[in-house]
């Protein structure tokens, strides 16, 4: 199936605009500290499915998530014993929201940066690098899957959840809708596709899979999130 591709720029743009305007409308019931969320969530099915153990153990470990959002789960991660733990986003006001709430746990350093971007100028590795319906849903992966690629460390763990391209669905980009609690309709760039269209991905940019997880989430309208685990070949 064709994949359709957007300048990387305007996705940036687009996704950065959506994800400040979520992160603005919640900043007043959000911008304090929380209690570290006592699991780690894949899916969009709080409590099942699977929890920080996909990671493997991450003890002494180099970990960053792209496109931490406000920052729950890596504030989980950050509890289990990590060397360095990294939480990117590519809107400032959601990683203002996770430095705020995660405060008091200790070991994170949250940074506002695009995620190929940040990879691409990086001269750090990672052990596990990691995403939840974050930079590899809302970027296009035949650029990230690379960078990811050149910072893992070897024998380094790429782990990330993505909603499944609808059946029949033409894999790549494609534009969806955030509503805000004043119901604007903010566009969103998405890359889009299904199981077998992974699986593809990551061997022709060097991944072997570990696992692939297919969960079909709440709304059963058919919509499912794929969870991948794969190494670096
Ligand atoms: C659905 S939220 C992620 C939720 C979060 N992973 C969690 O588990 O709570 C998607 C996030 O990805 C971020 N994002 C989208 N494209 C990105 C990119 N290219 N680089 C870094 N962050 C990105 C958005 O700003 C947004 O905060």
């Amino acid at each position: 199936m064709t994949a359709r591709r957007h300048d990387r720029t305007v996705d940036t743009r687009v996704n950065a605009a959506a994800w400040n305007a979520i992160a603005r409308q919640d900043r007043t019931s959000t911008d304090r500290a929380e209690v570290v969320p006592a699991r780690m969530e894949w899916t969009h099915r709080p409590g099942t499915g699977p929890g920080a153990e996909l990671l493997g153990d991450v003890r002494g470990a180099r970990v960053i998530e792209l496109g931490c959002n406000r920052g729950d789960n890596l504030a989980h991660v950050a509890t289990l014993g990590p060397a360095r733990t990294v939480g990117l986003d590519v809107a400032e006001d959601c990683v203002a929201q996770a430095r705020a709430r995660w405060a008091h746990v200790p070991g994170i350093a949250w940074t506002t940066g695009e995620a190929g971007d940040f990879l691409a100028a990086s001269r750090e590795t990672y052990d596990v690098v990691y995403s939840i319906f974050g930079a590899l849903w809302y970027t296009d992966p035949e650029r990230l899957l690379p960078r990811v690629r050149e910072r893992l460390a070897p024998g380094g763990l790429l782990a990330f959840t993505v909603s499944a391209a609808r059946p029949g669905a033409l894999h790549g980009a494609r534009v969806d809708n955030l509503t805000l609690g004043t119901g604007v309709r903010m566009p969103v760039v998405h890359y889009a596709y299904d199981a077998a269209g992974w699986h593809d991905l990551l061997a022709r940019h060097r991944f072997i899979v570990e696992r692939s997880i297919d969960v079909p989430t709440r709304d059963g309208a058919g919509h499912r999130a794929l969870v991948f685990t794969a190494r670096a070949a």
